[in-house]
């Protein structure tokens, strides 16, 4: 096999069959590196162009039930100083949002029951009111396809829920009491019901081969979300996996420019993790075929308590901080912070 070959064949075809996936994750080296980021290039240019999207992330609940052993705000964590926003705080956040021109708000948080399914609508439902132009994103993890539907009949427009890996085996040993069919159906629920979904997995978590890595690769390509989040695993001091290797830079620009080959118009964001694993890692995720960013809406006194790993960044800064480093970065990348909704071109075409 020829590496140049198989990634040509992918940039033609946006197709590459499972042993050809592994054998550029096995062998892929500087030079070849730099042709794949290249195509990947190209394939976003024509898809989206130069314009990287923003949505304002405002996380608003650190309670969560589950036990995820790579995280932070793992229920059995002690250490976590939780905190829930109110509904006033969210608006807050919304507002100061609308005022530096978000028109996505991603309202992510654990696991918690706290925000029953009235609760969530009526956070929705305000929000929309106010910012009828804008997009929301929830996520909230797993719930039932009923509260999926309400909060969606409430004005959701989009649901995130990493598949996390697509390895059953891996799954099961990172979560706890958890199912891997579930959360595979939540994002067929999610779909189904219209929501513009993104999924995702993280690279370089402990056990996980380049074989687990093009698994993820074939289950998005064959799911088709909306989104993608892809970003490196980083230990968290206060989980089981503390003493754990993080995932690289490299490793992760590698399966987001391959994600760009195989599904040309899908959203890609530059991860808080990889900004977080290199003071450049954004602008590279972007080259290698990013194009949404997600700086932080939360409010400063938060920031610190949303800590799923070490060394998250933006945990000290303002939100118009944010807005402005964001757009610097981008800029000087070479590329242009568009702050329109920015929905999925394939979903915007099947609209009209
Ligand atoms: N390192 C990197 N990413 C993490 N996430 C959770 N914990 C970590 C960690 N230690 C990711 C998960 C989750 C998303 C919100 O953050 O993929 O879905
Ligand atoms: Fe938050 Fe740079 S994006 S400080």
């Amino acid at each position: 096999m020829d590496i140049y070959e198989i990634i040509n064949d992918l940039y033609k075809t946006n197709f590459a069959p499972r042993e050809e996936l592994l054998f550029v994750l096995n062998n892929i080296d500087d030079e070849s590196k730099k042709y794949l980021i290249e195509k990947s290039h190209l394939t976003r240019m024509k898809t989206y162009g130069n314009k990287v999207y923003t949505r304002g992330l405002i996380e608003f609940t650190n309670y969560c039930v589950r036990n995820c052993r790579y995280c932070g705000i793992r229920a059995e964590n002690i250490k976590a100083d939780r905190y829930r926003l109110t509904l006033e705080e969210i608006l807050e956040c919304a507002d100061i949002g609308a005022k530096l021109g978000y028109k996505t708000y991603v309202l992510q948080g654990g696991e918690d029951p706290y925000y029953t399914d009235r609760v969530m609508v009526e956070i929705i439902e305000k929000i929309k009111k106010k910012y009828p132009d804008s997009a929301i994103t929830i996520s909230l993890g797993e719930r039932s396809y009923e509260s999926y539907q309400k909060m969606f009949k409430a004005g959701a427009d989009r649901y995130l829920l990493r598949h996390e890996t697509a390895s059953k085996e891996l799954y099961d040993e990172l979560h706890p009491n958890a199912s891997f069919e579930n959360r595979r159906n939540c994002l067929l629920d999610l779909k189904e019901i219209g929501y513009q979904i993104g999924a995702g997995f993280m690279v370089g978590i402990p056990n996980q081969t380049n074989e687990n890595l093009v698994e993820d690769l074939l289950y998005i390509k064959d799911l088709n979300p909306h989104m993608c989040g892809i970003g490196p695993f980083i230990p968290h001091e206060d989980t089981p996996l503390s003493k754990e290797k993080a995932g690289s830079l490299d490793d992760t620009t590698t399966l987001l420019a391959l994600l760009r080959l195989l599904l040309p118009s899908v959203l890609l964001p530059a991860t808080t993790a990889l900004g977080s694993i290199n003071p450049v890692g954004r602008e590279m995720g972007i080259k290698a075929g990013c194009n949404v960013v997600m700086p932080n809406l939360s409010p400063t006194t938060v920031r610190e308590k949303y800590s799923l790993y070490n060394g998250k960044i933006c945990t000290g800064d303002e939100a118009a901080e944010c807005r402005k480093c964001i757009e610097g970065r981008i800029n000087r990348a070479g590329f242009e912070l568009d702050m329109s909704r920015g929905d999925n071109i394939e979903w915007k075409r099947r609209l009209n």
